[in-house]
């Protein structure tokens, strides 16, 4: 599968198919077995997570992967954490700067939440929004975004399909694993659909409908094929 700059691919597939997985190897969080991954115009082989954070590849987990017990501006500035105070050897954190720019990204997704309060005791949508104002903190060129919407409100979905669109403005490529066929269609450039670890079919959005876009998905999903 490729992704261009200022592209969604969409990745679609029934439950099992690999469409997690596939993130996880292209974010270091998994090793491939064969295949390569190209990134602009080099091979790159991410052994762990921060080889690919690294090189402009952020991942939102589809089980979120928050710090439970920190709280939602910890949260999105963990091992990058604001700090003051200018030597060498001695600085502090700056909490107060964290909670402002968290609060910020946060209206920036349509949500006020304080940010102050541990993860653990926020909604699974807020929650689901602290990680996406993670990943979008670390300005990454590709970002990898594994069922972003599954807990969230009708207008929030609204707002993150937006930014999506945004982002591609921006120049970010993204690829979204999604089983909400609308949000796919809305945003993305490209489908792929994954059974069984494989890319079965693979096809653009433009000029098509929503109704045999949909069929299609539903059809390769299912290992039906288009002709059978
Ligand atoms: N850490 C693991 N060790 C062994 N098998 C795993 C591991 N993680 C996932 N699998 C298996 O690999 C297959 C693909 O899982 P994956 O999580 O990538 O599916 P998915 O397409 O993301 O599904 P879903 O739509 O339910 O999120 C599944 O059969 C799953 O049981
Ligand atoms: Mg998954």
């Amino acid at each position: 599968m490729s992704v261009d700059a200022a592209q969604c691919y969409g990745l679609v597939g029934d439950n099992g198919a690999g469409k997690s997985t596939m993130l996880k190897i292209l974010s270091g969080v998994h090793a491939p077995d064969a295949g390569q991954i190209r990134l602009e115009d080099r091979t790159v082989q991410f052994q762990r997570e921060i080889d690919a954070r690294l090189a402009g590849v952020e991942m939102i987990f589809q089980d979120l992967a928050l710090c439970e017990d920190l709280d939602a501006a910890a949260n999105i500035f963990l091992g990058r954490e604001r700090r003051k105070g200018k030597s060498r050897w001695f600085s502090f954190l700056d909490h107060a700067r964290m909670h402002k720019d968290a609060e910020e990204v946060l209206e920036s997704l349509g949500s006020v939440m304080p940010t102050d309060r541990q993860v653990q005791t926020l909604s699974g949508g807020e929650r689901q929004l602290v990680a996406v104002a993670r990943a979008l903190e670390f300005q990454p060129k590709l970002l990898l975004m594994d069922e972003p919407t599954a807990a969230l409100s009708v207008d929030k979905v609204a707002v993150l399909l937006d930014l999506i669109e945004r982002l591609k403005e921006r120049g970010v490529a993204l690829i979204l694993v999604s089983h909400r066929f609308t949000d796919l269609i809305q945003v993305c450039d490209n489908i792929g659909v994954l059974l069984h670890g494989q890319i079965v079919d693979e096809f653009a959005v433009a000029g098509q409908s929503v109704d045999d876009l949909t069929t299609r998905m539903v059809r390769q999903m299912s290992g039906i094929g288009t002709n059978g």
